[in-house]
């Protein structure tokens, strides 16, 4: 069905390019359109946005696929309609949408403020009280992800997971592809095209990256010792290290110094004794160790696991251990499935960085958001609907840490 639905042809395809080709080049001419609004990408590279008279283009550079979106109240949106491999059309803004709630970070809307045209979720386990209050409300209806036709009544349905089949409306959001947290959170300027929200999104973009770089700039002038962290989770016998360059650039932007990047290149089965014993003789030098092993009960999940699955007897040298820090981001919970790491965390990297500046360097003043610490047995917080408590029609502020 979503192949059938999706079908190109190379005539298509042609008239297309050739079409885009010219609203494009217009279109910097034209440049802010009707809607007044334009956004910019500065940071993010993996999409691009361009601006028409009546339309707007954003180009996912990844896969190459281009949206062309189309004002509601041009001649244009009654007359266009482009489903190809290539190019899919959209009239915006959006009166509707539906997410995959699969690792999506439905958390940009609501910075956006357009949670109330959310109307369809692939799953309830979501990491958010309003969209939960919403959903218990029935304002938001749970659609089966296998029913393809009941998806294709939403005017979009964004997916984070592109190894799908695709239908016409289905539109991937992929900040999880750049490399920086803040380019992940620019990915907001996506949604705001879908909304004629631009302004909104350049608003909260700018004042997250200021507030990120205030603090890197905090941690930078306070500190001369670098602790050294490590990012490791086990499965299926093996631990391995973090490749991932997000989470290596919160360590250096919180003042932390990274396990060598040679390490990072290698496993550790813990049934061979003498990766065991190289496994061990790493996490020596070690000051802080995330554990960001999976588990389908974070509540349960404790320094015992965490000792159970590493397998060594001696941990004498462990200095994370007797120096009480051995992190999760399994803080903010809902339902055990869904973390907030996913949702919050991508959105609003400030709060990551925040909480990585109390992991290194400990006020006990500071109350982390995503973080817990399990060396002090540190809990999780369940995410209910009953703590929703703001006007779901308004959009939601960025948290702003204090910094200086
Ligand atoms: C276009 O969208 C705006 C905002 O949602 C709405 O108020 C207006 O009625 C729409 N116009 C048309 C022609 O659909
Ligand atoms: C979703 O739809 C598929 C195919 O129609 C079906 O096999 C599956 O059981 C449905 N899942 C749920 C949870 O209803
Ligand atoms: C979504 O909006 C479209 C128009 O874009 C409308 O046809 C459809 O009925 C709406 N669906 C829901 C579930 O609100
Ligand atoms: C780990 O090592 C054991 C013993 O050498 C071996 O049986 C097992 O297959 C290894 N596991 C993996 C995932 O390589
Ligand atoms: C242990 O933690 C304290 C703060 O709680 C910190 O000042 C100290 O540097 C840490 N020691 C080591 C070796 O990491
Ligand atoms: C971890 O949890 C288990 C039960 O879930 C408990 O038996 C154990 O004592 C806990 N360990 C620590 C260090 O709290
Ligand atoms: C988790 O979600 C499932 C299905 O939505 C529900 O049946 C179950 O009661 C929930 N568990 C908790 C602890 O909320
Ligand atoms: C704790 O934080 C508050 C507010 O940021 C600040 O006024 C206070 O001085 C801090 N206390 C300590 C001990 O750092």
């Amino acid at each position: 069905m979503a192949s059938s639905s999706s079908s190109s042809s190379t005539t298509s395809w042609l008239q297309c390019s050739v079409f885009l080709f010219i609203l494009v080049c217009h279109g910097r001419v034209d440049a802010a359109g009707s809607t007044g609004s334009i956004s910019k990408v500065e940071n993010a590279v993996d999409f691009h946005i361009y601006y028409g008279q009546a339309f707007k283009v954003i180009k996912n550079a990844i896969d190459g696929k281009s949206y062309l979106l189309i004002q509601n109240n041009s001649r244009m949106a009654s007359r266009t309609k482009y489903c190809t491999s290539r190019i899919k059309s959209f009239v915006v803004p959006l009166s509707n949408y539906s997410i995959d709630a699969d690792y999506f970070p439905v958390s940009f809307f609501e910075l956006l403020g357009v949670l109330r045209s959310l109307k369809g979720i692939t799953s309830d386990s979501v990491a958010s009280q309003c969209v939960l209050k919403l959903y218990e409300a029935g304002e938001i209806a749970v659609v089966n992800k296998s029913e393809t036709q009941e998806l294709a009544q939403f005017g979009a349905h964004f997916i984070t997971n592109t190894d799908q089949p695709q239908s016409c409306n289905f539109v991937s959001f992929v900040p999880y592809g750049e490399e920086t947290p803040l380019q992940r959170a620019e990915w907001i300027k996506f949604l705001g095209v879908f909304a004629n929200a631009e302004s909104r999104a350049n608003q909260v973009y700018n004042a997250v990256r200021e507030s990120y770089q205030c603090l890197i700039k905090l941690a930078k002038d306070r500190t001369s010792f670098k602790p050294t962290v490590a990012w490791i989770q086990y499965e299926n016998d093996i631990w391995s290290f973090t490749k991932e360059t997000y989470k290596l650039k919160y360590v250096e932007d919180a003042g932390g110094e990274n396990v060598d990047a040679s390490i990072n290149k290698i496993t550790y089965n813990i049934s061979n004794p003498e990766d065991l014993d190289e496994l061990h003789a790493i996490l020596c030098t070690v000051d802080v160790v995330i554990d960001e092993t999976f588990t389908s009960d974070p509540v349960v999940y404790n320094t015992s696991t965490f000792l159970k699955n590493i397998n060594v007897e001696d941990h004498s040298c462990f200095v994370f251990l007797s120096n009480q820090s051995l992190w999760r981001y399994d803080k903010r919970i809902h339902n055990s499935t869904a973390l907030d790491w996913y949702n919050g965390a991508v959105s609003q990297p400030q709060l990551v960085l925040a909480d990585f500046i109390e992991v290194l360097f400990p006020t006990g003043n500071y109350t982390t958001t995503y973080f817990r610490n399990i060396a002090k047995d540190e809990g999780v917080v369940q995410i209910v609907s009953e703590k929703c408590d703001r006007d779901v029609s308004v959009a939601m502020e960025p948290t702003l840490p204090v910094c200086g």
